[in-house]
């Protein structure tokens, strides 16, 4: 039911947390339903073989159950079709395979890519990884958001590639992709731009046509999905005038001695047998949701995560970073380090994450090591963030 808030009746469906762990790492890794799971074993129990291959009925089953999920995401994101939906291994292989393929097409010595100080290493490193070009960075604000108006100012006739981060995934921050997008399209419609959606695909709704973006990553994982597979969306003609990523069975149209051709995308970048189990288990982590409904996950998650910063904003001592707006808040104690701390929390049976966050230049912008990072999904209660509080004060009686 749209704007239901009331789906703790999830709950129950998580597994993972019916020994009464407040698990609030979700950012990290997000918990996994019974049909997730269920469905997997029945894609290696049931029916298994390996897929574009085979004549016989399992083969024709496992296929089609495999490609369905293509259509499943790409109705998720609205793609113009399912041929745009590449099945990586995560996110990180998703914007490497951009960065290697389309980069290594496009990319010369001098070449400008703009990256913000908020992207996880996933989208600092593989660029770092093409030689000869000049990284640009959008710096924060003082109120600790991107700022557009530096943005605009490295825009440049070098400028290439633009790659952003649409929910921090340290800070909880949405940025406003697509004002970046609008701003670097009226300067020159040429400059790919290439959206890392792997928070954002877990709290809000996407339209990739509506963004008008040219790339887009997400990893399955942290959608209630299984590890081991990931989602590059591009658009078609990008994705054909690319380069294959790696080479070997299923991508190939013809293999002589003495050179290859290669099918379209998808296919052109899903070389040798992919992750079949964990692509059908994707797709029922997306039918679960498209069940429960965006709409209602998303009215959830923003009250607890209200009910989270008014309750830790009670908390003497703690200094928050970022303006957070979804799913994630990360803070310090004044009063203790940050190990010390999540330790107690742990002995409290509350999972959090401490460290950079996979975000080092971001965590230098701000003056700091590292944080602890809460976040929730659509599983979390108010007991959970309670359990939190109850923890942290804890923590405060032993080591303040
Ligand atoms: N990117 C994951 C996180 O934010 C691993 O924790």
């Amino acid at each position: 039911m749209v704007g239901n808030t009331d789906i703790g009746y999830c709950r129950a469906d998580f597994v993972g947390l019916s020994g009464g762990l407040s698990y609030l790492d979700t950012a990290s890794s997000a918990q996994k339903s019974r049909v997730v799971i269920e469905k997997m074993c029945s894609a290696m129990e049931d029916h298994y073989a390996n897929i574009h291959r085979g004549l016989y009925r399992n083969a024709q089953i496992t296929t089609q159950e495999y490609e369905s999920v293509r259509g499943k995401v790409a109705e998720f994101i609205n793609a113009v079709k399912p041929a745009e939906i590449i099945f990586t291994r995560n996110t990180t292989e998703a914007i490497n395979l951009v960065a290697t393929s389309w980069g290594g097409q496009n990319l010369r010595k001098g070449d400008e890519v703009i990256l913000s100080v908020m992207e996880h290493h996933a989208n600092i490193v593989p660029w770092q990884l093409r030689d000869g070009i000049t990284i640009k960075v959008v710096p924060l604000t003082a109120q600790g958001t991107l700022d557009i108006e530096v943005f605009k100012s490295l825009l440049s006739d070098k400028t290439k590639m633009i790659g952003l981060n649409h929910i921090s995934n340290a800070l909880g921050v949405i940025n406003p992709v697509s004002e970046f997008i609008k701003a670097a399209r009226s300067f020159n419609k040429d400059i790919k731009i290439l959206i890392d959606a792997s928070q954002s695909i877990v709290h809000t709704s996407l339209d990739v046509q509506a963004m008008d973006c040219d790339f887009l990553t997400f990893t399955g994982h942290k959608l209630y999905g299984p590890t081991g597979v990931g989602v590059l969306w591009g658009r078609e003609e990008i994705l054909n005038a690319m380069p294959p990523y790696q080479g070997g069975g299923d991508m190939i149209e013809t293999v002589t001695f003495q050179g290859s051709t290669f099918k379209p995308a998808p296919a052109r970048f899903e070389a040798g047998t992919p992750a079949i189990a964990e692509v059908i288990g994707l797709g029922a982590a997306i039918d679960y949701l498209r069940t429960i409904g965006q709409d209602s996950i998303r009215a959830h998650e923003d009250k607890i995560f209200n009910y989270m910063k008014a309750q830790l904003q009670k908390i003497d001592g703690l200094t928050f970073f970022g303006v957070p707006q979804v799913g994630i808040i990360s803070f310090l104690p004044t009063w203790a380090h940050a190990a010390d701390v999540a330790m107690i929390l742990d002995k409290c049976n509350v999972a959090v994450r401490t460290g950079h966050h996979c975000c080092m230049p971001l965590m230098a912008a701000l003056g700091v090591e590292g944080t602890i990072r809460a976040s929730i999904g659509l599983y979390t209660n108010e007991a959970d963030i309670d359990s939190l509080v109850h923890g942290l004060k804890k923590a405060k009686d032993m080591l303040a």
